[in-house]
């Protein structure tokens, strides 16, 4: 029996898929609702569907095989159709805040490249302003603890990831990452610019003028923010 944060998940995730189209190449996204989406994909698939995709995770290429969806990759493709991915805050910007799950750096890869990118979630991600959620930033192992204390002298307080077992959290690109502690994020591009200046940073979970189309699930039903 799903929840109802599930459900509204499921909505948007067969909602998205109603947007791809045969013959396309498909960045396909991480996280919970993401594996949604990649459900109703392979039966779209099953169906006739014919696409490629790319995706942004190991887990998700993991579950994307497991439902028989077609796969490429950068070697193959240097353009990107649609690209549809999942968020942890959405402000009125159509600003996001990514990363909660680990995947940021191959997501902004992907997403960043599509022609288009929807972002699918349930209501509750949606924000007045980025900021509650700490702000995922993928560092490099070498010399982390210094990199956290540049990074700390933006005025936040970061945390480096740790899995349920306390062992340090290693990202699918063999990094770190420091979860950051800001008292709110008023700019984030102002802000994300400062953080890429840093040696040290890869990337930030901050995804900022690259919006295309918003699908937001809630117990009323759906709808879309352009
Ligand atoms: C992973 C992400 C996810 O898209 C984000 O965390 C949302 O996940 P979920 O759909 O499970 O709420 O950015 O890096």
């Amino acid at each position: 029996m799903l929840n109802q944060i599930d459900k509204n998940k499921k909505k948007v995730a067969e909602e998205a898929v109603k947007y791809i189209k045969n013959g396309m190449t498909v960045g396909l996204g991480s996280g919970s609702t993401i594996d949604w989406m990649l459900k109703k994909l392979g039966e779209s698939v099953k169906d006739g569907l014919d696409i490629k995709g790319i995706p942004t995770s190991v887990k998700t290429e993991k579950l994307a095989r497991e439902y028989g969806i077609p796969l490429t990759d950068f070697t193959n493709v240097l353009e990107i159709d649609l690209a549809i991915d999942g968020a942890d805050e959405i402000d009125d910007d159509l600003s996001l805040l990514k990363g909660g799950g680990g995947s940021l750096v191959r997501e902004k890869i992907v997403d960043s490249v599509a022609k288009e990118l929807i972002i699918i979630a349930d209501e509750s991600k949606l924000v007045s302003g980025l900021g509650d959620f700490l702000l995922p930033v993928e560092v490099v192992q070498f010399g982390w603890e210094l990199t956290a204390k540049h990074i700390s002298q933006l005025n936040c307080v970061p945390y480096l990831r740790k899995k349920s077992n306390n062992e340090i959290f290693i990202t699918d690109n063999n990094n770190y990452i420091l979860d950051c502690s800001f008292e709110k994020i008023p700019q984030p591009i102002r802000l994300h610019e400062k953080l890429k200046l840093l040696t040290g940073v890869v990337e930030t979970g901050l995804f900022v003028g690259m919006v295309d189309r918003v699908i937001i699930g809630s117990d009323n039903g759906i709808r879309t923010h352009v």
